[in-house]
């Protein structure tokens, strides 16, 4: 009798202890070695892919950045925004939002079908978009990091769903929300929107900025007057040139660097939701912070990517590995 009092006092807490954590723990395990005994060539196989598509279009990489952000601000990391229509399905690709530079979508197909020839039905299409983004931002002269992996791809995408996306015409505590909403922060809003360090948008995301902002029948009186007559030659004010692109960056604009943040402070950010940085102290702090300390911006975007990587993941049993990455198995 003494015994078994004695045993179950010790053996009760540790079986608490295991059913509190196992669960927890597996949920949301990623490992940065997760494909090294599995696929070890994965590696190799998305540097080779990202590299080739980049010296055809260097663009390619900020696409395929903001690409991996749209996937995980929608109902999380899964991939979702890979997959293709069909004739009883419509998803988030096709939405106005997601048309983004196709050789992005094939980037990933063929990191996909060098992957599957290696190392069948193991590596899925989320990390390696995930993989994919973090080249992208390495090419364009940005720093390392590991990205941990073992994300499980979605089997469903909705395309009503971006509207959690953030949009340029929305408010800052808007946009703020949107990211709080994840289980982003503050700070994650200002590191991350640094990402608009390289690529283009389209003359309709901040063209009310140039010529009617607030239907004043104004230009925005926090854009910088040379810019402003700059990039209304880029975006005449007729229909026509609302597909025009920009630069996000005009300073460095294929250089991942931290002259986004110059740019806000100078009055010469592209987008209203980028000079909106400007307009909360808080944010404006940071901004300043990164502009002046590039060290600070580089460690603070790799600890939001981080984040922002494990947004709402599929993991264990959860999801599945696609075979093809444009349709669920
Ligand atoms: C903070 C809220 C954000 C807003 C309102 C926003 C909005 C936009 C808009 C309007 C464009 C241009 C789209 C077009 O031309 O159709 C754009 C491009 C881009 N965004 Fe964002 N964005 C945000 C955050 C982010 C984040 C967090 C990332 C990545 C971590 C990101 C990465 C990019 C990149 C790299 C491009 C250029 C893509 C290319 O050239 O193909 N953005 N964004
Ligand atoms: C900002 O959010 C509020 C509250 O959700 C909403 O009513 C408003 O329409 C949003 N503004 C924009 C421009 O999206």
């Amino acid at each position: 009798m003494g015994h078994r009092v004695h045993f179950s006092y010790f053996i009760i807490p540790f079986l608490c202890l295991f059913s509190f954590l196992v669960p927890s723990a597996y949920s949301q395990f990623l490992d940065y070695k997760f494909y090294d005994r599995s696929c070890p060539d994965l590696p190799v196989i998305v540097v080779r892919n990202v590299w080739e598509a980049y010296w055809k279009e260097s663009r390619v990489a900020a696409t395929l950045l903001r690409l991996h952000f749209h996937d995980c601000i929608v109902n999380g990391c899964d991939a979702s925004v890979l997959l293709d229509d069909t004739e009883d399905f419509k998803g988030e690709k096709s939405t106005p939002v997601n048309r983004m530079l196709p050789l992005a979508f094939e980037v990933i197909d063929n990191i996909k079908e060098d992957v599957e020839s290696a190392c069948p039905s193991t590596v899925s299409c989320v990390d390696i978009l995930t993989l994919a983004a973090r080249e992208g931002v390495i090419l364009s002269g940005g720093r390392y990091w590991n990205v941990p992996l073992g994300r499980r791809d979605g089997t469903t995408s909705d395309p009503k769903a971006v509207v959690q996306i953030p949009a340029p015409f929305e408010p800052l505590e808007n946009i703020t929300a949107k990211f709080t909403s994840k289980g982003l922060d503050l700070k994650d809003v200002v590191a991350l929107s640094g990402a608009h360090t390289i690529g283009f948008a389209q003359c309709f995301t901040f063209k009310s900025r140039l010529f009617n902002f607030q239907g004043t029948g104004q230009p925005d009186p926090t854009l910088d007057a040379s810019v402003l007559s700059d990039l209304r030659k880029t975006c005449p004010n007729k229909d026509s040139a609302d597909t025009n692109i920009a630069p996000l960056d005009s300073v460095s604009t294929n250089r991942f660097d931290n002259a986004y943040y110059g740019n806000l402070v100078r009055n010469t950010g592209l987008l209203k939701s980028d000079q909106a940085l400007m307009t909360d102290p808080d944010t404006a702090a940071l901004v300043n912070r990164y502009r002046t300390n590039p060290r600070y911006f580089f460690r603070d975007f790799v600890t939001s990517m981080v984040k922002l990587s494990y947004v709402g993941i599929l993991t264990g049993e959860k999801g599945q590995i696609r075979k093809d990455c444009r349709f669920v198995n």
